[in-house]
């Protein structure tokens, strides 16, 4: 209302006569006079009020406009600037001065190999320089990362540097988590799911480019993408390949690849002094600690990187700094602790790259990740315990663990390099220089050598590529190990007697998942509890961050997880109560419920993801879903069907013995069943710690063994063991609910 009237005001050439003529019209039959001595009465206030408003309101809306052009105007500049900042960091890799060269060389081989030290910019930049003169008009512009979560955060950086989101044209693709689209033009992946896109896309036509990074890693995959790869390029002379890699073995990598040229590019690093201890340290985690709090106080400033061995250990290293600075107050400068491992979300991931506030100091913990492919700026000393965590594999034993195992040297090498990256550094080693130079490996061994392939072997058996042992290896895996793969896979029922793919082989590899867990969801069918199989599979999928135990609420967090394991149902189906606890009607999936039984919300917002896709997969492999979720005995069966090969039964000493393979391994302390130690038991996986332990055990019948794995077991092995006579009070019987 007010508007009408004010818009024909302002319109109004002469709206003081307006003003006399409406009051006059309000004054009546008023003499003009009067009528102007109300108009004079009425004019300022109406005036001052018809300015206040329009002139405030004018200059509201002009603020606003002017307000907003200007903030956008800054945001702009200041964006540009960023981003102009951000072309200009690119500018001063090492890579850059090398791009011309690197396209050139591209234009006239199709393999390149290219080696840099880390923090060149192989990783964020090449597929740029790709993109840039434009390889991604012909196809996509692939890279693959041995790591998940370099995968996520090269991807993420590179989106920022191309100015994009996310997932649109710059993205990424790990297990269980797509984040591309059609229009993405630059995909960094895991080198597991480029070995899976093969399963679809045995040519690989989708990509322009492809390069495998970090290929002195020598993971698995990598090492059976090498194979695939080189292969390709004979029959796709349109596809160009880099294989890219830190300073080490790239004569290696182009006598594999028919002499490809190499193209070195020189990197800088800074003077690094190499420190070592007197004596062997009994216990790198605390003395890693200490180190850095030594650092802490006594050094000059600059950032501080620890490399442990996974996120165990991590956690126990931030209580521990957290204890040791607690009531230190402002006697020493604040200490930012940031750690970084492959569960971590990745909100949190992004911290470890904030740069640190003057006048305090970031101390990364980090695992393996920091050595090659994650560059950390700011780091000025690495405090180097000398361990990390590996597969270890027997193939005469068939048995697979992780293990604490000490670095090879061009490790601790790679290591150190990382405290010299912008300025001198120092590294300090937690061992002796003579266990430097005499106890420790030059080399780490590739994994491939030192790994089940039971995976691996069912993929390239469903590529068709059937003569394994005459596979284009760069180093092959030793015989025994691949014999052991065909020996499980045709246990299992993947293959048949002439080492072919089977039906059920064809439907197991299409799950990104260990045969062993395949075959158990396809087999989970039959006992009508295929639901129950996909919760625990996405929960063991998830690792072991779901349960927690805060220090002070130690006795509540054992309560609330002790409910998952009511009647000694085994650690599976624990696993399986907590799913169905928070996916409950009532609970509805809610994060109070996980604070309040201790469990980690984002683990099991992981576990839903994973299991939605397990159920996709299922419909696509046509395994029929039916639940029977009280049926314990129908559960365990399923289990033992895809797990056959993890078995161990008690012995008299009170430990475990693996059924077929003279072996000695215990429960695990995180296990539900240490007190009830059932006689047959079927497990996860093994853990070398201070001993060989089964994690996520269950309780099984060996008759069962019988019956979901005849092929493998005969009565013999089962009578010999069951009649062996067990002291009092060990192995009760169970004691279902
Ligand atoms: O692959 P390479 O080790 O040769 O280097 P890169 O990963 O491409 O990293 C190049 C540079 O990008 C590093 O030195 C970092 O300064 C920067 N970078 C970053 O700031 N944040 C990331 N997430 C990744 C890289
Ligand atoms: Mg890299």
């Amino acid at each position: 209302e007010e508007e009408e009237e004010l818009t024909p005001w302002k319109e109004q050439e002469n709206w003081e006569a307006h003003q006399v003529a409406k009051a006059s019209m309000a004054a009546g039959a008023r003499d003009k006079k009067a009528a102007k001595q109300e108009y004079e009465f009425v004019l300022p206030d109406a005036v001052e009020f018809v300015t206040a408003q329009a002139i405030a309101g004018n200059l509201e809306i002009e603020d606003r406009e002017q307000e907003e052009a200007r903030a956008k105007a800054e945001k702009a500049a200041a964006a540009k600037s960023a981003f102009e900042r951000l072309q200009e960091d690119r500018r001063t890799l090492p890579m850059y001065e090398y791009r011309e060269m690197l396209l050139e060389a591209l234009e006239q081989h199709q393999i390149l190999i290219v080696t840099a030290e880390t923090g060149s910019g192989k990783t964020t930049q090449i597929p740029q320089y790709l993109h840039e003169a434009g390889y991604s008009k012909a196809g996509r512009i692939g890279c693959t990362q041995p790591r998940r979560v370099a995968a996520m955060s090269v991807a993420a950086r590179v989106a920022t540097e191309v100015g994009v989101k996310l997932g649109h044209e710059v993205g990424y693709s790990i297990r269980f988590e797509d984040c591309t689209s059609d229009k993405t033009l630059i995909k960094y992946m895991t080198d597991g799911m480029l070995l899976r896109e093969f399963l679809g896309e045995p040519d690989l036509v989708s990509y322009s480019v492809m390069m495998i990074d970090e290929a002195h890693e020598r993971t698995l995959h990598t090492d059976v993408l090498f194979g695939l790869i080189k292969d390709i390029a004979r029959f796709r002379p349109d596809i160009k390949l880099i294989i890219s890699s830190a300073t080490l073995n790239a004569e290696k990598f182009s006598e594999f690849f028919d002499y490809a040229p190499i193209l070195n590019v020189p990197g800088r690093r800074y003077q690094v002094d190499i420190l070592y201890t007197k004596a062997p340290e009994a216990d790198y985690l605390t003395a890693a600690v200490t180190t850095a709090l030594t650092i802490h106080v006594r050094e000059p400033a600059g950032d501080i990187l620890i490399f442990l061995t996974g996120q165990e250990e991590i956690e126990a290293a931030e209580e521990l700094l957290k204890q040791r600075t607690r009531g230190l107050g402002s006697k020493i400068g604040e200490l930012l602790i940031a750690p970084i491992y492959a569960n971590l979300p990745s909100e949190q991931q992004a911290k470890i790259f904030e740069p640190t506030p003057a006048g305090a100091r970031k101390v990364v913990l980090a695992t393996n990740i920091a050595e090659t492919s994650l560059t950390i700026d700011g780091i000025k000393f690495v405090v180097d315990p000398g361990f990390c965590k590996q597969n270890a594999y027997s193939p005469r034993t068939g048995m697979e663990s992780l293990v604490v195992t000490p670095i090879s040297q061009a490790s601790a090498n790679q290591r150190a390099g990382r405290a010299g990256r912008t300025a001198p550094g120092k590294c300090f080693r937690l061992y002796t220089h003579h266990s430097f130079t005499s106890e420790m490996d030059e080399d780490t061994i590739p994994e491939i050598q030192r790994t089940n392939l039971g995976n691996v072997v069912l993929m390239l058996k469903s590529l068709g590529i059937n003569d394994l042992m005459h596979f284009d290896f760069l180093d092959p895996p030793p015989s025994e190990t691949l014999l052991r793969a065909l020996e499980q896979l045709y246990a299992l029922g993947a293959l048949n007697q002439r080492g072919e793919l089977t039906k059920l082989g064809r439907r197991m590899a299409e799950f990104p998942l260990d045969p062993m867990l395949a075959k158990t969801i396809i087999a989970s069918e039959q006992f009508q509890v295929s639901e129950e199989l996909a919760t625990i599979c996405a929960m063991t999928a998830v690792g072991n961050a779901i349960f927690y135990r805060p220090k002070d609420k130690g006795v509540e967090a054992d309560n609330a997880h002790n409910a998952f394991h009511r009647g000694n149902v085994g650690d599976h189906i624990a696993l399986l109560n907590c799913y169905n606890g928070w996916a409950d009607d009532d609970v509805n999936f809610s994060t109070q419920w996980c604070y309040q039984n201790f469990v980690q919300v984002r683990s099991m917002k992981r576990a839903r993801d994973i299991r939605e896709q397990l159920l996709g997969l299922m419909e696509r492999t046509e395994v029929q879903l039916v639940s029977d979720a009280g049926n314990h005995d129908a559960i365990r069966k399923a289990l033992a069907a895809g797990f056959f090969y993890h078995t161990a039964s008690l012995q008299r000493n009170g430990s475990y013995r693996t059924v077929k393979s003279p072996m000695t391994v215990h429960i695990h302390p995180s296990s539900g069943l240490t007190e009830t130690m059932p006689r047959w038991v079927v497990y996860h996986e093994l853990v070398l710690t201070s001993k060989e332990f089964m994690r996520t055990v269950s309780e099984i019948k060996p008759a069962w063994l019988l019956e979901v794995a005849p092929h493998y077991y005969s009565k013999k092995d089962i009578v010999d063991e069951s009649s062996k006579k067990l002291p009092k009070g060990l192995g009760k019987a169970p004691t279902e609910a």
